[in-house]
């Protein structure tokens, strides 16, 4: 992968904390609420490929009820919405596994993708309160990311628009205790999603990111969300993001826990310029590769 210009985004940088006052909430922002300002955030995934942010009252609310309803759902329920065919609705561990090894993922799924909510008509678990919060979620959290990455693109004077709603996807995991298996230190083995970044609430430790390949562990306050790159925006940036790779550590104790994530995806029927060299590349094939290593159906 070429290397872009070290120069140049030095001087991106430069102009860009020049003006640079923070305050990065997802959600909706009432009235009162200070203007929002992305820039500490974009500057910390260039830099840093994490950055932690704030939820407004109503994103916490419907992400923290997403993950305390789902658990709740009675079997029957998750077999009538279960569509592996499509990596959506309720999909039961077994399904993903690591990318780079054979472990499976030690918990189940719930995917939820805004492209296919006209088939979930008809289908019981459409009236569930849990399924409610999780389209609240996805339509707090697609906003979000969709500011960042035009944050992002804004910062590099990229004029393309990479639009994500429709490419994108929400995902619970729910790691329950009886799952744990001796021998295993992670229930998520170390990888990188391959996508552009990737939103992540957990209900407790666990999540580790890795710094020049150093383990740390992520603590997050309870209306904190982390947010994380992937190798697609790192092949977008011309090599200059770094790609956050992480995994999730086993407990010491047997506890269940959950976590609701955004996968970010850009619309794969573009192509799209590179950030820094301004480069013309086609990513479809790489971000379609990079979603069926976890044993995923295909996204074009
Ligand atoms: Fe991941």
């Amino acid at each position: 992968m070429k290397v872009g210009n070290s120069a140049g985004l030095r001087e991106l940088i430069m102009n860009y904390v020049a003006t640079s006052s923070a305050v990065t909430r997802i959600g909706s922002i009432d009235a009162d609420s200070p203007p929002e300002d992305l820039r500490d955030t974009v500057l910390s995934l260039i830099t840093h490929g994490y950055a932690i942010v704030k939820m407004t009252s109503m994103a916490q609310r419907a992400v923290w009820s997403a993950l305390d309803e789902i658990s709740r759902t009675l079997e029957d329920m998750r077999a009538d919405f279960c569509f592996p065919d499509r990596t959506d609705g309720f999909l039961p561990k077994g399904g993903e596994h690591a990318k780079y090894t054979d472990n499976v993922d030690l918990c189940d799924r719930f995917c939820y993708w805004h492209k296919h909510r006209s088939l979930h008509t008809g289908h019981p678990f459409v009236e569930a309160l849990a399924y409610q919060n999780i389209a609240k979620s996805e339509t707090e959290l697609s906003s979000f990311a969709q500011r960042l990455i035009d944050g992002l693109w804004d910062f590099f004077r990229n004029d393309d628009h990479v639009s994500i709603r429709d490419s994108s996807y929400l995902q619970l995991c729910l790691y329950e205790s009886s799952y744990h298996e001796d021998g295993r230190t992670y229930l998520q083995d170390r990888h990188e999603d391959g996508h552009l970044i990737t939103l992540i609430k957990p209900t407790r430790d666990g999540l580790v990111i890795f710094l020049n390949d150093r383990e740390v562990s992520v603590h997050l306050a309870d209306d904190e969300v982390i947010v994380i790159t992937g190798s697609l925006l790192t092949m977008l940036s011309d090599g200059r993001i770094p790609t956050m790779y992480h995994a999730v550590r086993k407990p010491k104790m047997e506890l269940a826990r959950s976590s609701l994530v955004y996968f970010a995806i850009p619309d794969l029927r573009h192509s799209y310029t590179t950030l820094l060299g301004k480069d013309r590349i086609n990513i479809a094939e790489f971000a379609d590769e990079s979603h069926r290593a976890f044993g995923n159906t295909p996204l074009i």
